[in-house]
C-alpha cells in the first residue's frame, strides 16, 4: 500500500515542467495585473471590472504564497509595505537635483527668454515644453534593467532618503518596466539598463478632504493642506501607513538613461518616451516653437488650468526642448537656466481677525463672518470671509485678534483657512455663537444633527430682508429694482412687513424714502405689477420654502399645477415624485401648514398674483386643442408655415412625421409618402376644404358648450 501513494507524492512534488508552467503562469497574472494596474491608476480608463482584478490578484497571491521560489520584491503583491523602520537611510543622487528659479509676471518670462538668446548661438531655433508645476513632493526613482529598484525624496538636492518600500505601495509607480500596454503584451520598446527619473508625489484635493474629514471623526491627525498630506505620507517610517494614502505621482524628467542604443535629445521625447514605458505623464503638457505662445499660454490659459485640476499646481514649468542646449546654459547655483517656474499669484494671504460678525440668511441661518485687517490677495483687497459655521470655528481654533491664513480662489468666496498659534500674544478671544440672534433678539437654536444654528423667528426683519431679496430675485419672481438694499429700505421702513406686502406698496409712501424719486417708485411698482402674471413655478421658488429651489419647484409646478393643490398634499404623496426625497416633503408640507404662511398666501391671492398654471380650460376653450397634424404637399390658400400658424394659433399641434398619434392628416397637391403611412396607419385624411370645415365645426361645437 505503502508504494501506492508513491506517485501521487511525486505528482505533488511537481515535475520540472509543472514547475515551468507555474512560473508562467505567474509571471502572466502579473503583468495582466500590471496592465490592469496601468489602466486603472495611471489611464483612469478599467477594463476589467474590479471582482475580476481581485480574483487575479488572489490567484497571484496564492500561487506565491504556494511557490515561495518564485516570489519577487517587484511582484505587484508586494506594494502592501513592510516592515516600520528605525529611519531613513540616505541615498545620494546620481545628479544633483535641481531646483528652479520664479518668474511672477509676462515680463520676467520675456527677461528670461532674452536671456537665454544671448547664451545660445546665433540663429537656434528654441522650442519649450510647458508643464503643470504639481504641488507635491519630489520623489526619485531607480530602475535598473526594468526593474524598481530604489526611491528617494529629493532632500537637499545632494542626498535623499531613501523610501523605497513606502514607495513601492504607489499604485502608479511601476515596479517593472515597460508596463504591458496590451492584454500581458510589452511594447516594443528600449528599456536602458539604468534609469533615473523624477517626478512629484501627490494627493487630489478631494482625497485630502475626505482623509482630514476622517480623521477629524476619529479624532486623529488631520494635514494643513494637500502638500503636507502627501509629504506626511511618503517620510513615514511604517510603509503600511503610506499604503492606506491616496498617493498619486506625475513624471516630469529624465534624469539618466543608460545604456539606450540612441540618446534622447528633446525634453518633449523623452516625456513620451517615458509614457511608452508606462510612468504617468501629465496630459497637460505642451510643446510650444514660439516663445510668445508660451507667455500667453502660462498667462491666460494658466489660472483657468489651476482651477480647472482636482489637485493643486502653484505655477507652470517652463523647459527648454532640446537637451543639447541644457549644459551649454549651465546653472546659477542650483538652479538650471533652461528652466523657470512661472508662479501663480498666491491665493492665500496672512491677515489679523479682528472681529466675528454674525450674519443671518434668509431661511434664518447665522453664518459667522470674519471681519478682517484688509490684505490682498490675487489683485483683490479681501476685508471679509466666511467662517462657515461654529463647529468650524472651535475645530481650527481660530479666535479673534489671531494672524490667520485668508485663501481666495477664483471666484469663490474668500475663507480663513486656519490661524497662526504660533503667532499668539494672549490677548486672543476665543469666540462663541450667541445665544440670540443678533438682529431680533430671538432665542437661536441648533437642530440636531446640524452644523448650523438658526433664528426660528420668521419675522425677524434680517430673515425678511433676505427673503424679500429672493423673492424678487432672478431666480424668483424676477422684480426689477428690488435688491438688497432696496429689500433693506422697505422692511426697515416698515413698508414690508412679510412678503405679499411688496404687492401693497403705494407711490407716495415710496417717494418719501430717502434717495427715491417718482421715476424710480414708478418703475419699481411697473415691475412687481408685471410680476404678478410669472409662472407658477417661479412664485414656489421665492416663497422661500427650505430645499425647494428652481428645479424643485418646477416638478412641483408642472405635478400640482396649483399653490391649492400644492398645499393639499401630503408627505407621502410627495415623497413619492421623482426628484423629491422625505426632507424637501416634510419641508413643504410644514411650511404649508404655518398660519402665517397661509396669510402671506391669502394677501398674495387678493394682489391678484398668479396662483396656479395658465389655465388648462384655457387651452380647452381653443377649437383645435389636443389634436395633432401632419401636412403633406403644397396648400392652395396658404404655405405649409401659414397653416401651422393657425393651427398652433388654434390650440392644435403640428408634427413633420406621421404616426398612430397623428389625429388628422392635411393633404395638399402633390402629396408625398405621408400619404400613404398615413393610410397605412389608418390615420384620417382631410383636404384643405376639409380642414376648413373640421375648424368651423369645432368652433361651433365649443360655442354651443359654453352657452
Ligand atoms: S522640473 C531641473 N517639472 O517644483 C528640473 N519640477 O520649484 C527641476 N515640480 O523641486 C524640476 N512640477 O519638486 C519640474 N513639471 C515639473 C514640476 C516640478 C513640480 C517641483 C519640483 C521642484 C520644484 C521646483
Amino acid at each position: 500500500m505503502s508504494d501506492a501513494k508513491q506517485p501521487a507524492q511525486s505528482q505533488n512534488a511537481e515535475s520540472a515542467e509543472d514547475l515551468e508552467a507555474i512560473r508562467k503562469r505567474i509571471e502572466a497574472l502579473r503583468r495582466a495585473i500590471e496592465y490592469h494596474n496601468y489602466r486603472y491608476y495611471v489611464l483612469d480608463d478599467p477594463v476589467i471590472p474590479d471582482s475580476v482584478y481581485d480574483a487575479l490578484f488572489r490567484e497571484l497571491v496564492e500561487l506565491e504564497e504556494k511557490y515561495p521560489q518564485f516570489k519577487t520584491p517587484d511582484s505587484p503583491t508586494q506594494r502592501v509595505g513592510g516592515r516600520p523602520r528605525e529611519e531613513f537611510p540616505k541615498v545620494r543622487h546620481p545628479k544633483p537635483m535641481l531646483s528652479l528659479a520664479n518668474a511672477f509676471s509676462a515680463e520676467e518670462l520675456w527677461a528670461w527668454y532674452r536671456r537665454l538668446l544671448k547664451l545660445v548661438p546665433p540663429g537656434t531655433s528654441l522650442a519649450f515644453v510647458v508643464e503643470p508645476k504639481i504641488d507635491g513632493l519630489t520623489i526619485v526613482l531607480h530602475y535598473r534593467n526594468g526593474r524598481f529598484v530604489l526611491g528617494a525624496t529629493r532632500g537637499d538636492g545632494i542626498e535623499g532618503e531613501d523610501v523605497t518600500p513606502n514607495l513601492r505601495t504607489i499604485k502608479q509607480i511601476p515596479l517593472r518596466i515597460p508596463v504591458p500596454t496590451q492584454d500581458g503584451k510589452l511594447p516594443d520598446v528600449e528599456v536602458p539598463s539604468y534609469l533615473v527619473v523624477r517626478g512629484e508625489a501627490y494627493v487630489r484635493r478631494a482625497d485630502f478632504e475626505k482623509f482630514n474629514e476622517e480623521q477629524r471623526r476619529i479624532g486623529g491627525r488631520t494635514f494643513a493642506n494637500p502638500r503636507n498630506f502627501a509629504a506626511g505620507s511618503i517620510r513615514q517610517l511604517d510603509p503600511n501607513v503610506t499604503a492606506q494614502r491616496p498617493l498619486r505621482v506625475w513624471i516630469y524628467f529624465l534624469v539618466l538613461a543608460e545604456g539606450l542604443k540612441r540618446p534622447i535629445t528633446s525634453h518633449w521625447e523623452a516625456l513620451q518616451y517615458l509614457k511608452t514605458l508606462g510612468f504617468p505623464i501629465n496630459p497637460h503638457n505642451k510643446r510650444f516653437e514660439d516663445f510668445a505662445q508660451v507667455v500667453d499660454y502660462c498667462v491666460k490659459e494658466g489660472p483657468e488650468l489651476r482651477r480647472r485640476l482636482d489637485y493643486d499646481i502653484d505655477g507652470l514649468v517652463i523647459k527648454v526642448d532640446n537637451m543639447d542646449l541644457w549644459d551649454q546654459l549651465g546653472y546659477v547655483g542650483k538652479d538650471p537656466r533652461w528652466a523657470i517656474a512661472y508662479k501663480f499669484s498666491s491665493e492665500e494671504a496672512v491677515t489679523i481677525l479682528l472681529d466675528i460678525e454674525v450674519h443671518v440668511g434668509r431661511t434664518g441661518v447665522l453664518t459667522p463672518v470674519a471681519v478682517l485687517k484688509p490684505v490682498e490677495i490675487g489683485g483683490v483687497i479681501v476685508s471679509r470671509a466666511t467662517l462657515h459655521n461654529e463647529d468650524y470655528i472651535i475645530e481650527k481654533d481660530i479666535r479673534i485678534g489671531d494672524h490667520v491664513i485668508v485663501r481666495r480662489a477664483g471666484e469663490v468666496i474668500p475663507q480663513v483657512v486656519r490661524p497662526l498659534p504660533e503667532l499668539r500674544t494672549g490677548d486672543e478671544r476665543i469666540w462663541r455663537m450667541p445665544k440670540r440672534c443678533p438682529v431680533c433678539g430671538a432665542e437661536v437654536i441648533r437642530p440636531e444633527g446640524e452644523v448650523a444654528y438658526y433664528c426660528p423667528n420668521s419675522s425677524c426683519p434680517a430673515q425678511l430682508i433676505r427673503s424679500v431679496q429672493w423673492f424678487a430675485s432672478k431666480q424668483a419672481m424676477d422684480i426689477e429694482g428690488l435688491g438688497i438694499k432696496v429689500a433693506e429700505q422697505l422692511v426697515q421702513e416698515g413698508l414690508v412687513k412679510d412678503l405679499a406686502d411688496i404687492y401693497y406698496l403705494r407711490k407716495e409712501d415710496l417717494v418719501r424714502l430717502p434717495g427715491w424719486g417718482e421715476k424710480k417708485a414708478e418703475n419699481l411698482l411697473r415691475a412687481i405689477e408685471e410680476s404678478k402674471q410669472r409662472p407658477l413655478w417661479r412664485l414656489i421658488t421665492g416663497l422661500g420654502i427650505k430645499f425647494v429651489g428652481q428645479v424643485t419647484a418646477q416638478i412641483l409646478a408642472r405635478r400640482y399645477k396649483s399653490i391649492d393643490a400644492l398645499a393639499r398634499a401630503t408627505e407621502a404623496e410627495l415623497a413619492a415624485i421623482e426628484g423629491i426625497g422625505p426632507k424637501i416633503a416634510q419641508s413643504i408640507v410644514v411650511w404649508f401648514r404655518q398660519e402665517q404662511n397661509k396669510k402671506v398666501l391669502e394677501k398674495l391671492r387678493r394682489a391678484g398674483v398668479r396662483m396656479a398654471e395658465e389655465q388648462e380650460e384655457e387651452e380647452g376653450a381653443k377649437p383645435l386643442a389636443g389634436l395633432t397634424f401632419v401636412i403633406t404637399g403644397a396648400l392652395s390658400s396658404m404655405t405649409r408655415e401659414e397653416a401651422k400658424n393657425l393651427i398652433e394659433s388654434l390650440g392644435g399641434r403640428v408634427t413633420n412625421s406621421v404616426s398612430r398619434k397623428t389625429d388628422y392628416l392635411i393633404v395638399g397637391e402633390n402629396p408625398g409618402s405621408k400619404l400613404q403611412k398615413a393610410q397605412a396607419l389608418g390615420v384620417p385624411t382631410l383636404s384643405e376644404e376639409e380642414f376648413f370645415r373640421l375648424i368651423e365645426e369645432r368652433k361651433r361645437a365649443l360655442e354651443a358648450r359654453s352657452s
